[in-house]
């Protein structure tokens, strides 16, 4: 855990915030909204390679990910999120780099992510963290329009690597 000058605290999570996640996650309206039980289970079997950002008490961002069992040195995060009313303000590199250093990092080398093309708040974000890392983007096809349901955007997978 750790705990900032502006009262933020940065931690893995708890079960105790799965229906925070869930409900942070409905709030962004952006991304895709899972069962809460998905998200108890993250905080319940991957919480190593989770993290919540909590001020005053209140969840306001979150990260989650896991550790791709084919591809061990990789680290895939899956969802961020931050609090409308909290964007825009450097938290979502903040959750980022928390990640990165989570207790579930081992020895990865490379980040993945999926990211929509319209999502530009998100590819920027990837772009700064590979920026600050020094690594590199690549980009490649994931899950594609047609995988989904009607009006769902195709995701984009991105690697960044190498983590120093
Ligand atoms: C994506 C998200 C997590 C970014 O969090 P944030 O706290 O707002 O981001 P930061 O303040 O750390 O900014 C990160 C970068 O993104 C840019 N950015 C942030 N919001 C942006 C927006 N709406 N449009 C364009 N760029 C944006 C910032 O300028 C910054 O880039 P820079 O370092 O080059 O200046 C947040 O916007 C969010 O929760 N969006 C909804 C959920 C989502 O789309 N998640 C990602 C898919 S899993």
């Amino acid at each position: 855990m750790s705990e900032h000058t502006d009262g933020l605290v940065l931690r893995p999570p708890t079960l105790a915030d799965g229906a925070a996640i869930h409900h942070l996650v409905q709030r962004t309206g952006v991304l895709d909204v899972n069962s809460c039980y998905l998200y108890l289970l993250l905080c319940q079997e991957f919480a190593d390679t989770c993290i919540v950002a909590e001020e005053d008490q209140h969840l306001v961002g979150f990260v989650t990910g896991l550790r791709p069992p084919k591809r061990p040195y990789s680290l895939f995060l899956w969802q961020v999120g931050v609090d409308p009313n909290a964007q825009g303000r450097g938290l979502g590199k903040r959750l980022v780099r928390a990640f990165l250093e989570a207790p579930g990092m081992g020895d990865v080398t490379t980040l993945e992510t999926t990211i929509s093309p319209s999502n530009e708040a998100s590819q920027r974000l990837f772009h700064a963290i590979a920026g600050e890392y020094g690594a590199t983007i690549s980009k490649s096809p994931y899950f594609l329009e047609d995988h989904f349901p009607a009006g769902h955007e195709a995701e984009e997978l991105y690697r960044i690597a190498p983590l120093r």
